[in-house]
């Protein structure tokens, strides 16, 4: 079947299979149900092989979609393979308590095209295309803000931003600017995709790195631009005792990539390919994307792609009973994760 139709249909069932532990106030839970749902989902594909990029973390602390595990056509050696970033419940916390903010998603480019990021901290700008010549963190923020202003003639731009006490300057800075803020806690891959909907012009903030990747794939696919940089844990959490080991990773990963702390990442940095497509499914409400619900036999999944430019929103309805004759891993996944 078609990469992005089984994609699409993946991120739906995985936000369906999440559905049994949305508000249950167990993250584990939640994201078990998405990781395998997410496994369960594309490990039998044929016609194709996707590569874990940017997944749950290395062989050792994850067993399914770590770093480096295929999945799909694994036989047929004349297949493509994909690069793949995943994040089956990206904001697990608004997930486990069903707050605003938790999207499953996934995103693949060609073999060799993404960056595997670190667990570390990352300074994002995600500008919708209006502003893509706009921008340049290399001047700051700031900077970058009053050129968007100054191309449409007008203050009032609006900005989605994570409600997090190191971004208490940089938001009240932006309030004196006459921007519109909207504070987020949790998810700032779906604060891209509002942007990318239309319901925002921009998102800033220090995030996770590894969202960075898959809102990366994002931004190319949706013609939109992101610019980043890494940002050291202990300006984070200076008191934290494991700053210290964490430095040295952070600077082995640096070193290995040739990078610094000051080094600007482009979008075409993180995911190499303009191919690249983004596939992403609502899990709780909050933004652009509704949250999955079920009533009378069927499933609501509102699910989003882009690819080329080009922007979908899907609101899909699963009946049951019908979809669990069309493939043995849905029906294993429906049975297991109902509610
Ligand atoms: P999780 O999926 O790991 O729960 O991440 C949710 C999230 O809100 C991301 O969207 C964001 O980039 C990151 O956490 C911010 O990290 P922190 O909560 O440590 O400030």
């Amino acid at each position: 079947m078609n990469r992005d139709i089984v994609l699409l249909r993946t991120v739906e069932v995985v936000a369906i299979a999440s559905y049994k532990y949305i508000g249950k106030k167990d993250k584990n839970l939640v994201d078990k149900a998405a990781v395998e749902a997410f496994e369960v989902m594309l490990k039998n594909e044929k016609g194709f092989r996707l590569k874990v990029v940017n997944g749950e973390g290395e062989l050792d602390q994850a067993p399914m979609l770590f770093v480096g595990q295929l999945l799909g056509d694994l036989e047929d050696p004349s297949v493509m393979t994909y690069d793949v970033s995943v994040d089956p419940v990206e904001g697990t916390h608004p997930a486990a308590y069903n707050f605003a903010g938790s999207i499953a998603t996934i995103a693949f480019s060609r073999e060799n095209t993404m960056l595997q990021l670190p667990e570390m901290y990352m300074e994002k700008l995600f500008v919708s295309t209006e502003f893509i010549n706009e921008i340049d963190l290399k001047k700051g923020i700031v900077e970058s803000i009053k050129n968007m202003q100054k191309k449409v003639n007008r203050k009032d731009l609006k900005c989605i931003i994570l409600d997090k006490p190191r971004h208490k300057e940089i938001i009240k800075k932006m309030n004196d600017l006459g921007i519109i803020i909207r504070l987020i806690q949790d998810g700032d891959v779906l604060a891209a995709i509002d942007v990318v909907n239309g319901d925002a012009d921009f998102v800033y903030g220090i995030g996770g790195a590894p969202e960075g990747s898959l809102m990366a794939a994002l931004a190319i696919s949706a013609g939109c631009k992101m610019q980043s940089k890494l940002v050291k844990y202990k300006d984070i959490w200076p008191n934290e005792k494991e700053s210290e080991a964490r430095m040295k990773k952070e600077t082995a990963w640096l070193e290995k990539h040739n990078l610094d702390f000051d080094s600007i990442l482009e979008d075409l940095d993180l995911v190499a390919d303009h191919r690249t497509r983004f596939f992403a499914a609502g899990l709780t409400a909050g933004g652009s994307l509704k949250p999955v619900d079920y009533k009378n036999g069927k499933f609501y999944v509102n699910a989003f792609m882009s690819s080329h430019g080009i922007v979908r929103n899907f609101n899909s309805v699963y009946d049951v009973k019908k979809v669990n004759d069309l493939k043995p891993e849905i029906k294993f996944l429906f049975d297991k994760y109902k509610r």
